[in-house]
C-alpha cells in the first residue's frame, strides 16, 4: 500500500467539522502512534475513494451526503453497514477498502454504560441514518423497539425492513406511556437550545433517554430529561463511543476513552 508519513485519517463531508480531527488527533498524541487526522470538504465520493486509494489513506470517516452513496465504490461493506444501509467508516488495507458502520455500537455502548438493554421497551424518534443504525444496535441487544418519525412513509419503511412496530407520527408520542428508552434520532434540537422533539410531558422519573444531537452539550431535551429525573445519556456519549471504534479500526489499539471525550467537549465548548 502507498504510504504517508504520519499514517493519514480523515473524514469527507460537505460540511466538515473540527470535532472529529480534534478527538482522534488527541487520542494519536495521548498513545504516541504515528497518525494524524485531518477533515476534508468534498461533495465528491467518486473522487474522495479514488484519492484514499491512491495517497494511501488509511482511514476515514464518511458523513452526509456520502453515507449511502459511498457505498458501490468500495471493495468490500461489512454484514452489519449493508443492513443499516450506510457506511461511516472506511479502512484502507494495503489498497482493500472496506466500508463499516460505528453509529450504532456507539449509541449500544452509551447505552450499556447506564442501562441492560436486553427484554427493555425502546422507542425510537426518527427514521434517518442514524435512526436505522440505532435501531439495529437495540434489535441485536434483543430490545422491543416501536419507531415513531414526521414522515409516516419513511418511518413505515424502516418498520417493515427491520420487522418492527410503527407508532405514527410525531403527534402519536403525546400518548405513549410504557417504554423504558426513549431515543430522539432526529436532527430536531442540533444547533437549537429551544426546540426538543419529545413533548416534557412523557419524561418520565427513572425512564432512560438518550439524544443522538451533541451541538450544544445539552440540549433541550436533555435538559427536560433531567429536570424529570431520568437516566440521561447525551449524544456527546454516543459520538466518543463510535469514534472510539474507529480508532480500534484504524489503529488496532485501545482507545482513550478519557482523551477523546475531553477533546470532543472542549472543541463543542468553543462553537
Ligand atoms: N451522536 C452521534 O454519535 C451521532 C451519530 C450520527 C448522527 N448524529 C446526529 O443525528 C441526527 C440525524 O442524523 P441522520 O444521519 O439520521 O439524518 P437523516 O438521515 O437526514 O434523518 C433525519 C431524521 O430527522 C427527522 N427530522 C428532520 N427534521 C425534522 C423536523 N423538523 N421535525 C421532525 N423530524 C425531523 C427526519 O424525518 P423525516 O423522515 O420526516 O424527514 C429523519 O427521521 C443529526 O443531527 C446528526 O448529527 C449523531
Amino acid at each position: 500500500m502507498v504510504k504517508t508519513i504520519p499514517t493519514l485519517c480523515g473524514s469527507i463531508a460537505s460540511q466538515p467539522s473540527a470535532l472529529e480531527a480534534a478527538m482522534h488527533n488527541a487520542a494519536y498524541a495521548a498513545t504516541g502512534i504515528p497518525f494524524t487526522y485531518v477533515a476534508f470538504e468534498t461533495e465528491n465520493t467518486e473522487e474522495a475513494v479514488a484519492a484514499m486509494r491512491s495517497l494511501g489513506i488509511r482511514g476515514l470517516g464518511v458523513s452526509m451526503p456520502h453515507k449511502i452513496r459511498i457505498m458501490k465504490y468500495l471493495d468490500s461493506v461489512d454484514d452489519t453497514a449493508k443492513r443499516i444501509g450506510a457506511v461511516n467508516t472506511v479502512v484502507n488495507n494495503d489498497g482493500y477498502l472496506t466500508g463499516y458502520n460505528t453509529d450504532w455500537i456507539g449509541a449500544v455502548r452509551a447505552l450499556k454504560e447506564k442501562i441492560d438493554i436486553a427484554g427493555k421497551r425502546s422507542v425510537v424518534v426518527g427514521a434517518g441514518g442514524a435512526a436505522r443504525a440505532i435501531v439495529y444496535g437495540l434489535l441485536k441487544e434483543q430490545s422491543h423497539v416501536t419507531v415513531y418519525n414526521r414522515t409516516i412513509s419513511n418511518g413505515e419503511k424502516l418498520a417493515k425492513e427491520f420487522d418492527i412496530s410503527f407508532g405514527g407520527n410525531i403527534e402519536n408520542l403525546n400518548v405513549i406511556k410504557d417504554y423504558d428508552i426513549l431515543i430522539n434520532a432526529t436532527s430536531v434540537g442540533f444547533n437549537d437550545v429551544k426546540n426538543s422533539i419529545i413533548p416534557a410531558a412523557i419524561l418520565l422519573k427513572d425512564k432512560t433517554v438518550l439524544d443522538v444531537v451533541f451541538i450544544p452539550a445539552q440540549s433541550k431535551f436533555i435538559r427536560d430529561a433531567l429536570s424529570k429525573d431520568c437516566i440521561v445519556i447525551s449524544g456527546i456519549r454516543m459520538l466518543v463511543h463510535q469514534a472510539l471504534y474507529q480508532f480500534e479500526l484504524y489503529t488496532g489499539q485501545q482507545a482513550p476513552f478519557e482523551v477523546m471525550e475531553k477533546a470532543l467537549t472542549n472543541g463543542i465548548n468553543k462553537l
